[in-house]
């Protein structure tokens, strides 16, 4: 894939990673030491290059900026206990970046440069890998428009940059989320179901909101008839109940996670019995009160599996059984962390070795 692709790479003079102790890092505020960049101008991709991670000068009438052509990914790379470094389901998060880019009438990322440019600068970067049992190294794709110009219409300029950086775990506890009824994630018809940045703007004050009241996140509702639970804060959300693991159907008001779908697809191989359906706050209520509801949890790259304790609704506190008394969520957990260890066989090909 990368003999075809052309890229400068300029690699930094001296490694900055012995500064750090990358096993213990805060989340998202330590930079590797490289950054991929791909410009695309004049209707097509032109220039690749690695360059030492950095900040670029910029115009404040950046198109991006104002008219919010701006989307994402969230992957991950994980070191095993021999000291390969994968990518975990790349492809997919690829993808969903060009579903993305489409809604936000964006020009696709090629594969070959998606891939390309992720191969490499993980081959630079692979010692910016945590070894820890719970670490990772964050990746973060991007696509952002760059015209000089303001003017509501689909830019002709973007860039395409991947950086990266070490994490640790990202919920030191199970968390307490709100169900949220006046404000919403998503509405039919938005961008919902891709990584839009304004997503996320849009998500902050509420969540502050919920935080305010001592709760970690949110769970997001319907627009239309807010009676139905989408997911929880930047999570896809899962139940179990009785012996069925449920998740909400994807729509267009929610983001098909790949954690979601890694998480269903080791459930079916394990035989559990799973349903993707609308499931309604009275549902999870009635759950609650008859002892079915078991399990509640968030699905997710940064956290993997976030355990709900408890569940807020208007004034009311729905406490969840014991972590220790679940049988579902802390043996996913526990798999996944040995899949990308390399201690589990990974029988779907999950895992791409890049290094
Ligand atoms: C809104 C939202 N839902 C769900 C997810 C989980 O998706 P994934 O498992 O692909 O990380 C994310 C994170 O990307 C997200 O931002």
């Amino acid at each position: 894939m990368t003999e075809t692709l052309d890229i400068k790479i300029t690699p930094i003079e001296k490694s900055r990673v012995s500064e750090y102790d990358i096993n213990n890092v805060p989340f998202g505020k330590i930079f590797a030491d490289h950054m991929f960049v791909a410009e695309y101008e004049n209707g097509k991709w032109s220039k690749c290059y690695i360059q030492p991670y950095q900040d670029v000068p910029m115009s404040y009438a950046l198109s991006a900026l104002h008219y919010g052509q701006s989307i994402f990914e969230g992957m991950k790379a994980y070191k095993s206990d021999d000291g390969t470094v994968s990518l975990f389901r790349p492809l997919e998060n690829c993808k969903r970046m060009n579903k993305s880019a489409i809604r936000m009438a964006m020009p696709e990322v090629p594969e070959e440069i998606f891939m390309g440019g992720l191969t490499e600068l993980m081959k630079l970067d692979k010692a910016w890998v945590p070894t820890s049992d719970t670490g990772s190294l964050y990746i973060r794709p991007f696509l952002i428009s760059t015209d000089e110009a303001i003017g509501v219409r689909p830019a002709d300029n973007y860039k395409f940059i991947i950086f990266c950086c070490p994490a640790g775990k990202y919920y030191a506890e199970p968390v307490k989320v709100l169900i949220e009824h006046h404000y919403f994630r998503a509405v039919r018809g938005g961008v919902g179901y891709v990584k839009a940045a304004g997503n996320y703007g849009r998500s902050l004050y509420p969540t502050r909101l919920a935080q305010d009241k001592g709760f970690q996140q949110v769970i997001w509702t319907d627009s239309e008839t807010q009676q139905y639970v989408e997911e929880s804060g930047t999570m896809n959300l899962m139940f179990v109940i009785g012996d069925t693991l449920v998740t909400p159907a994807l729509s267009d008001t929610i983001l098909a996670g790949i954690t979601r779908d890694t998480v269903f697809t080791i459930a079916k191989d394990w035989g559990y019995k799973v349903e993707e359906r609308k499931i309604s706050i009275k549902e999870i209520f009635e759950a609650h009160a008859n002892g079915t509801l078991k399990e509640a949890f968030g699905t997710g790259t940064a956290a993997t599996i976030a355990h709900i304790k408890a569940i807020g609704f208007e004034d009311n506190i729905y406490d969840l059984p014991e972590i220790e008394d679940r049988k579902f969520s802390p043996k996913i957990d526990e798999y996944l962390r040995n899949l990308r260890k390399g201690r589990e066989e990974d029988k779907h090909h999950w895992m791409m070795k890049v290094s």
